[in-house]
């Protein structure tokens, strides 16, 4: 395993494809409505990636087709857009992001109501979730470890009686999408590799209202849940300061 630092000037590259990714997230989030298919998402968000002269990250990854990422209630991570999934009331959708500007990587993912009315359960699932993305980049401070931001996911989540997905972590990223170290969404405090200045990581818990479990869809990509229940997402980009931690997609 190696982990890269990024000195200021990368992390102001890194800002800039953060920055994109953030202005097509928002694009997408404005097209969500119900009658709207993923596929009209996908294609917003293409148009968005283009219009601001960034590469999408995503499409041709291990041959993944799409710029999105979209998840629709049980599926926790790596929907594929569909021009036949429409989106109805009620529905919560993960859409996920990844640009390439100047050969650094932007990464990023909201997950949003579909209507004006969710249920309750799903309205904390989506606070709860959104929340304890914030708390593992509280714990991203120089000199604390990997273990200490999946703690501190992983902490929140279950207080609220939620549960966190293992299969599938966080990474470092920087000139690629995935690098070290793996972020897991879960840990013993003190535990993992030390955070240094100059640390670049994607933290993005994905929670479950129901069991941890997961499974994989014959599509080979879509990751459902195993009981059923509903599963959200977040991701930010962060870089490891001395002066903290500072969200490079927002
Ligand atoms: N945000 C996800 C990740 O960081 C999306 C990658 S999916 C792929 O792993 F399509 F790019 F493979
Ligand atoms: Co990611």
């Amino acid at each position: 395993m190696s982990i890269v630092c990024k000195s200021g000037s990368e992390i102001d590259k890194m800002r800039r494809s953060g920055r994109i990714v953030r202005q097509v997230l928002e694009a997408a989030r404005e097209a969500v409505a119900p009658g709207v298919s993923t596929m009209d998402l996908e294609r917003v968000a293409e148009r968005t990636i283009r219009d601001l002269g960034a590469k999408p990250a995503f499409k041709g990854y291990y041959d993944y087709p799409c710029v999105l990422c979209t998840s629709v209630n049980d599926e926790i991570v790596h929907g594929i857009p569909s021009a036949r999934r429409m989106l109805k009331a009620g529905d919560i959708v993960s859409i996920d992001c990844g640009v390439v500007l100047n050969g650094y990587y932007g990464d990023s993912a909201i997950t949003v109501p579909v209507g004006d009315t969710i249920t309750p359960e799903l309205q904390k699932l989506l606070e709860v979730t959104r929340e304890s993305l914030f708390h593992g980049i509280e714990a991203a401070r120089v000199g604390n470890t990997v273990g200490d931001v999946g703690a501190a996911v992983q902490q929140l989540v279950e207080a609220n009686g939620f549960s966190v997905v293992r299969e599938f972590v966080g990474h470092g990223i920087g000139t690629k999408l995935h690098e070290d170290p793996q972020i897991p969404n879960y840990g013993t405090p003190g535990h993992g590799p030390k955070l240094r200045d100059g640390m670049v990581l994607a933290i993005e818990p994905m929670v479950n209202i129901g069991g941890p479990g997961t499974r994989v869809l014959d599509d080979k990509w879509t990751a459902v849940t195993e009981d059923g229940s509903y599963s959200a997402h977040f991701e930010h980009c962060i870089a490891v300061t001395r002066d903290g931690p500072v969200i490079l997609t927002e």
